[in-house]
């Protein structure tokens, strides 16, 4: 087959939610209906000592496997998929904002009990910056939530995007009967398996009791006021991420799913190209291989010292043993280990094409937003930076070892794992990280990969603001409640003790701008 097809064919995702709201459910179940995994509940080990698949952190902790496992590649109605995890919980770093740098689109879950939550708000934020398309499947309608028209507000006011609802629910919780699916005007029900069709007049074109009851009734006048009041259905809203179509459904109860994977392929964009440092845009179906590093899985294992680089391919084909060129050191190498990831299982890849995201053994040559390519030389702009929110101290333990200090920060650093800032006056090496595992990771590398310990300590929950002009900045601005401290390119930012002391020195200092990160 040729490139393009291939490339066509592909369709890379993540999914955002915040913890609970049904994220590992949902990829199970999606993998389950492209014929990837065999056996269904096996989600949430708990109680039955299992673990979802795409549960890769606790599966890795129970099977000793040493590297994460963190895409997944399954077949549906003619398409690849891939599915990227976005680690949340404890596990929410870097890496799950970098992540959403490797995908074309995004599925947003929410729990219709509790609507939007703030994981899956930060998440959002990273998507609608990269104006990729957004599908929003929203989750648990076998029990009371909030009303559709309530959770679509939410959706639409909170994340300032318009919404296209593609099914309706009939009723929730105990007396939930089903979904209408917008595009072909049928009827799900819940419990039965015969599908409803309804005519032109919404009307069903075969008796059934459902006919006669109230929640009926009623969740079919709103579906009326959606198809005539709603939002216009409109494909370059949806792909420039400004109108997310919306499901309703039951990812334990593998409902809702069909529809939402219909409807994904038929919008989902295959892979879009990327703008290299020079800004010219390399397209996926460009003949020479490209891609970029979006993270770096370190063995935390110190008995093996390998990693495992997660390479979004951005254009052409990959094949096993082919040359790729390290675009920041000019050095052209072998690929021969490259993994990918299938639900069971890593295996060894010898093709891959643009969109798909392979694992590449690395013994310490890769950092993240490394360009690789064959042939034409590319270089494709870095990722950015994100603000971080939690801040540490860190000195090492034993004064001898500054060196390996240093080493060791200056790499974990460039690598990604972490952020580094110093204090004015002290050069006091300050951590920055938007999640808690990031310190936790750092310490346990430091210790493991430069024979260092270190004591951490605690500064909190900060927030983190840049300055335009800088020049303006006066030393009696600084404060413990607006502490200025300087990034590792000796940017100059305020970490501001909460909301209230930033209002509050916002109205001081009107004369500086103040500015965050992603
Ligand atoms: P996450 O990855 O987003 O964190 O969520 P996960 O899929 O682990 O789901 C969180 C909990 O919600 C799980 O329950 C799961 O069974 C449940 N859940 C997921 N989808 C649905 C759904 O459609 N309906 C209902 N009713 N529950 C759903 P758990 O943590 O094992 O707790 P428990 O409810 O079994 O006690």
């Amino acid at each position: 087959m040729d490139i393009k097809s291939e490339i066509e064919k592909r369709k890379t995702f993540a999914i955002i939610s915040h913890p609970d709201a049904g994220k590992t459910t949902l990829t199970e179940k999606l993998l389950l209906f492209g014929g990837a995994i065999r056996e269904a509940g096996t989600v949430k080990g708990k109680k039955t000592g299992k673990f979802a698949t795409s549960d890769w952190m606790k599966v890795e902790q129970e099977r000793g496997i040493s590297v994460t496992s963190s895409v997944m590649q399954f077949d549906f109605d003619g398409y690849k998929i891939n599915i990227l995890d976005t680690p949340g919980h404890e596990d929410f770093s870097e890496d799950t904002y970098r992540t959403l740098m490797a995908v074309d689109s995004a599925v947003m879950v929410i729990d219709a009990a509790k609507g939007i939550e703030p994981q899956t708000l930060k998440l959002f934020k990273v998507c609608k910056m990269r104006g990729i398309p957004i599908f929003t499947f929203i989750n648990k309608l076998d029990r009371v939530g909030k009303e559709p028209f309530e959770l679509l507000e939410e959706i639409e006011s909170t994340l300032e995007i318009e919404t296209y609802p593609m099914t309706w629910p009939i009723g929730m919780g105990p007396s939930f009967f089903g979904i209408i699916n917008r595009r072909n005007k049928t009827i799900n029900p819940y419990k039965e398996d015969a599908e409803l069709q309804l005519n032109e007049d919404l009307e069903l074109e075969e008796r059934h009791p459902i006919e006669q009851d109230a929640s009926y009734q009623e969740s079919l006048e709103e579906f009326m006021l959606v198809e005539e009041a709603g939002d216009e259905f409109d494909r370059e809203k949806i792909s420039r991420g400004d109108l997310t179509p919306v499901f309703f459904g039951s990812a334990l109860s593998t409902f809702g799913i069909e529809e939402f994977l219909d409807t994904y392929v038929d919008f989902a964009p295959s892979p879009s190209g990327r703008e290299t440092e020079e800004g010219e845009i390399v397209e996926p179906t460009d003949e020479d291989f490209s891609g970029f590093i979006f993270k770096i899985q370190a063995n935390m294992d110190p008995k093996h010292r390998d990693r495992l680089a997660f390479l979004r391919i951005v254009s052409g084909k990959f094949s096993r043993g082919m040359d790729g060129v390290l675009a920041r050191t000019g050095k052209k190498s072998k690929i021969s280990r490259a993994t990918m990831f299938m639900a069971d299982d890593k295996e060894t890849v010898d093709e891959a094409y643009a969109g798909d995201i392979i694992g590449l053994y690395d013994t310490g040559n890769y950092q993240i937003g490394d360009t690789i390519f064959n042939g034409k030389k590319r270089d494709f702009v870095d990722l950015p930076q994100f603000t971080p929110e939690l801040f540490m101290k860190v000195s090492a333990k034993n004064v001898m070892k500054q060196k390996h200090f240093y080493k060791g920060i200056e790499q974990l650093v460039q690598e990604g794992a972490i952020q580094y800032y110093k204090s004015m006056h002290t050069n006091q090496p300050i951590l920055g990280a938007v999640g808690q595992l990031q310190f936790e990771v750092f310490e346990h590398r430091m210790k493991n990969e430069y024979n260092t310990d270190v004591v951490m300590e605690p500064i909190g929950k900060k927030i983190a603001r840049w300055v335009e002009n800088e020049a303006d900045i006066k030393d009696s601005m600084n404060s413990p409640r607006a502490n200025l401290v300087y990034d590792r390119f000796d940017n100059q930012v305020f970490l501001f003790e909460n909301e209230f002391a930033m209002r509050w020195f916002g109205e001081k200092y009107p004369e500086i701008k103040l500015y965050s990160l992603l």
